[in-house]
């Protein structure tokens, strides 16, 4: 059972989770944010659910997480279009927040993977899907879906990355409440840096990529498109070196050959 009480006494942030709801169980967290007809509509509210029985990931796949054992969790942001012009560097805010948290409290290193997986020892402990909806034809509402994997103890099934859970990686439990507080009070310190130092959002995550300078494919639904990992531009796309020059790269699952 998640203690709330405990997680708010070590949250320090102004806006960011400010507003907390606190689900048992939901088909996604991240659906629920982008549902207008739910009236959720103060920015920085955060939807918690100890079980989601329609968690989504990243292109359509499916994100399985047990029962009470991990934090499943939204961010919404609303109208906050200093940010809204910048989606990919909200993305390397929340992988960059869930890194340092596991970093600082468990000296455990992480590696970020683009675009936004968090991994330990080359596994995935964390994956993020920003989603949006518009009125009209700009951006108002933008939701941040954050999958750590905090206690599990094992994974059964087909995973298009190795998974793997703070747990396994550490030898011991952890207390969520004190981790998912230091997510969002990371986040809200990087969210803050876009505006205006958006190269001290990709400098911070570059520092954490350990692809950068290598061979790597890229795979996009059933294309695949090889080169060198030449770095990532100002807004956190991937440059890659082909033998044609360099190609931007906007979506895609990355491996090193
Ligand atoms: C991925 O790596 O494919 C992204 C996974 C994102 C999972 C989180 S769990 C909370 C939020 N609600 C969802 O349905 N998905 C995101």
């Amino acid at each position: 059972m998640f203690d709330i009480e405990n997680f708010d006494l070590k949250l320090n942030t102004e806006i960011i989770g400010r507003n907390f709801i606190y689900i048992e169980e939901i088909d996604s967290t991240n659906t629920f944010l982008l549902d207008r007809q739910n009236k959720i509509e103060i920015s920085g509210t955060v939807v918690l659910a100890e079980k989601q029985t329609k968690g989504r990931g990243r292109k359509d796949r499916v994100w399985y997480s047990t029962k009470e054992q991990n934090l499943t969790f939204s961010i919404l942001l609303l109208k906050d279009y200093r940010l809204f012009n910048h989606l990919n560097l909200i993305n390397f805010s929340a992988s960059l927040a869930v890194a340092n948290s596991i970093e600082n409290l468990y000296q455990l290193k992480t590696e970020l993977k683009w675009p936004n997986d968090v991994l330990i020892n080359k596994k995935k402990t964390c994956g993020i899907l920003l989603e949006s909806s518009s009125l009209g034809n700009k951006i108002d509402r933008v939701v941040v879906g954050i999958g750590v994997n905090v206690n599990q103890s094992m994974f059964q099934g087909q995973f298009n990355y190795p998974p793997t859970s703070i747990r396994i990686e550490l030898g011991r439990e952890v207390e969520r409440e004190k981790l998912l507080a230091e997510i969002l009070n990371n986040l809200e310190f990087y969210l803050s840096k876009i505006p205006t130092e958006t190269d001290y959002i990709t400098r911070e995550w570059k520092e954490r990529c350990r692809m950068i300078g290598e061979k790597i494919y890229v795979k996009e639904g059933e294309l695949i498109k090889n080169g060198i990992f030449d770095d990532i531009d100002n807004e956190g796309f991937l440059l890659l070196r082909t033998k044609d020059g360099i190609e931007k790269i906007t979506i895609g699952d990355v491996s090193i050959v």
